[in-house]
């Protein structure tokens, strides 16, 4: 279904992954986030090199399933589980009903990833949520998810990502605006989505995320892939 969300909407409250966003999420990802598909699928590609025999693969804020899908798809390893994790019971109902038919090997659990435990993983995945995480909490969920990793798992982290150089910063955002505006979005749209959404997006630049890896003990962590002003980390313990 077509976003027309912010084209119609103008009481300007805080952005949630509510029935109604979780209805057009896959289009509204797609027109938004530069790169989307290329970055689902080299998470992916990544289950083949880090993935792991009788082992669990999470993903957190799993949305409407796409980074699920993408990891069953590619997954040469055996004995394996996907917790796929949202705590929107609208975007649950919708990843469990598009897994079931594909993923025989998926559970799909509605639960704050701040609360949940990771045991025994190889692949941990926050395609654009830890973005939407309390800056305080971020590093603690990270140090949890390095723990429950296995030696040699990895952890992908994907976000909208700000530069502290404010002229590479206004390009970066100049050409995401393009970007949505080649998408069909208006300036309308775009400005109500803006300030819907810029108490609950808090981004981080390269480096803190980097920092961040560091200090849960991962061993190597680069950026993977980046398209614009949106980055995939990739962090291998
Ligand atoms: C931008 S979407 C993620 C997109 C998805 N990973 C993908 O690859 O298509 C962010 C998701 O994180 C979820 N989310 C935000 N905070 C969360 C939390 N504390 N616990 C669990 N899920 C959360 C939201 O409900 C939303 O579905």
């Amino acid at each position: 279904m077509r976003d027309e969300i912010f084209s119609q909407k103008n009481d300007l409250v805080n952005f949630t992954f509510d029935a109604q966003v979780a209805d057009v999420f896959d289009d509204m990802v797609r027109r938004s986030v530069p790169g989307y598909q290329a970055m689902i699928e080299m998470i992916g590609l990544s289950v083949k090199t880090y993935g792991q025999k009788n082992t669990n693969y999470y993903d957190l804020g799993a949305s409407t399933g796409a980074t699920s899908i993408a990891i069953s798809l590619n997954n040469p390893h055996t004995n394996n589980r996907i917790i796929a994790v949202d705590n929107s019971p609208s975007m649950a109902k919708k990843c469990k009903a598009n897994l079931t038919p594909v993923v025989d090997y998926a559970d799909v659990v509605c639960a704050d990833i701040n609360t949940i435990e990771f045991n025994n993983a190889s692949l941990v995945v926050l395609n654009l949520t830890l973005q939407f995480i309390s800056p305080e909490n971020r590093q603690t969920l990270i140090n949890k998810i390095y723990q429950g990793l296995n030696p040699g798992g990895a952890l992908i982290v994907s976000e909208k990502i700000h530069f502290n150089d404010p002229h590479t910063q206004q390009l970066m955002s100049d050409l995401h605006l393009d970007f949505k505006r080649a998408n069909g979005y208006s300036e309308l749209e775009i400005a109500a989505k803006r300030q819907s959404i810029e108490n609950v997006l808090i981004t981080d630049d390269e480096q803190t995320h980097f920092q961040r890896f560091k200090m849960a003990g991962f061993n190597t962590s680069t950026c993977h892939f980046q398209c614009l002003n949106f980055a995939s980390f990739l962090a291998v313990k």
